[in-house]
């Protein structure tokens, strides 16, 4: 079994955090994000992974190396130009290989790939959607299925005024197992799509398309930067099982701050005097001064959080400086090296 991961894509939505940091690669709790992924393929046994890549390629292979140190062998191929996610399956998958194990590169899952292997060979199916279930379906497009978890279509964002008439909560996950079948519904060389192109292409040729449903296991997208806050806030209040966290490294933490056990800090941190860190995630060399209050926020290395300032519910890139007194409320995304000055609320 051989799985193939597409991270070739420009993380718009993640923007300003992407704009230097490939989505693929960025810290979440202080990991590069693919690796939660090459986890649970290594987990189910699957080592033979192949990264599929288009933007700032290089560096994801400085990040990820040969696989090794995460249990499995990478091999990486980047596209000439982005070939949209089928375009890229093509692109990369070996007709040879037989079945192969799709994921988006950005999804957060715990979800046991075995379990889903299993759904599919036990339905003798041609490809096999992995589907999460959400609370609000007017954001999604929705996949329905019937009562033997075969899919039957796929169907826009409901307007608000439509719920009513659907009770489809059912949405694309990101997780595919595919046979070789289905590399012959995409052209070779063009850029192509799963979901617009290939999926109406499945149903259409009535080849067996099978549904596998999540219904305990956790799952989020981590594509934009309120999910990309949110799963932190997930992996502190331990809903997310399962994967090797780091512990927190070495930091100068003054006796008169408070740090509270659920954050986590990277190494090289200082936290100055009656400084306050609470339930929040600092990347390496992160500096703290006095009477600074950081709250349910990420911040990525090297950045300096300046005397008095609040902050709560933010995300800070890499190098980032805030001045003294400043107040950084809920929603603020800052890209790498932004400078916020004294007394300023963002
Ligand atoms: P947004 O620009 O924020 O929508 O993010 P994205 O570019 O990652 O697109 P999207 O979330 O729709 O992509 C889903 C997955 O497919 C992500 O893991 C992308 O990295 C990947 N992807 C999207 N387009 C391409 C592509 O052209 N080539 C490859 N190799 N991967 C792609």
């Amino acid at each position: 079994m051989q799985a193939l991961i597409l991270a070739g894509g420009k993380g718009t939505r993640l923007r300003p955090l992407t704009v230097y940091t490939p989505k693929p690669v960025v810290s979440v709790m202080n990991r590069p994000f693919l690796v939660y992924q090459l986890e649970i393929l290594a987990r189910a046994g699957i080592t033979d992974v192949t990264l599929s890549l288009s933007y700032q390629p290089d560096k994801i292979e400085d990040v990820i190396g040969d696989g090794s140190e995460y249990g499995v062998k990478v091999n990486f191929v980047t596209e000439p130009s982005p070939m949209g996610t089928a375009g890229a399956y093509k692109f990369a998958a070996n007709a040879e290989g037989g079945t192969t194990v799709v994921l988006n590169g950005d999804i957060l899952t715990d979800v046991d790939i075995n379990h889903v292997i299993e759904c599919h060979r036990g339905r003798k199916a041609d490809a096999t959607l992995v589907l999460a279930r959400v609370d609000d379906p007017s954001r999604y497009g929705l996949v329905e299925t019937d009562a033997d978890g075969n899919i039957l279509k796929f169907l826009e964002k409901p307007k608000p005024g439509d719920l009513s008439e659907t009770s489809v909560n059912t949405i694309n996950a990101g997780i595919y197992i595919l046979e070789p079948s289905v590399l012959g519904l995409i052209p070779e060389g063009e850029n192509h799509s799963f979901e617009y192109n290939v999926f109406p292409a499945i149903l259409e040729k009535g080849l067996k398309f099978n549904a596998c449903i999540l219904e305990t296991e956790y799952w989020r997208d981590i594509g934009n930067p309120e999910s990309y806050l949110q799963a932190h806030l997930d992996f502190l209040d331990g809903k997310i099982k399962g994967f090797d966290l780091p512990a927190s490294g070495a930091s100068e933490i003054a006796t008169a701050a408070s740090v509270d056990d659920r954050s986590l800090l990277a190494e090289g941190c200082v936290v100055k005097p009656n400084a306050k860190v609470i339930n929040s995630v600092l990347g390496p060399g992160v500096h703290v001064e006095e009477k600074a209050v950081v709250e349910n926020s990420v911040i990525w290395g090297h950045s300096r959080v300046g005397s008095h300032v609040e902050m709560d519910g933010a995300v800070l890139g890499r190098g980032c400086y805030i001045g003294k007194n400043a107040a950084v409320r809920p929603g603020t995304v800052l890209g790498d090296k932004a400078s916020i000055p004294d007394y300023s609320k963002v």
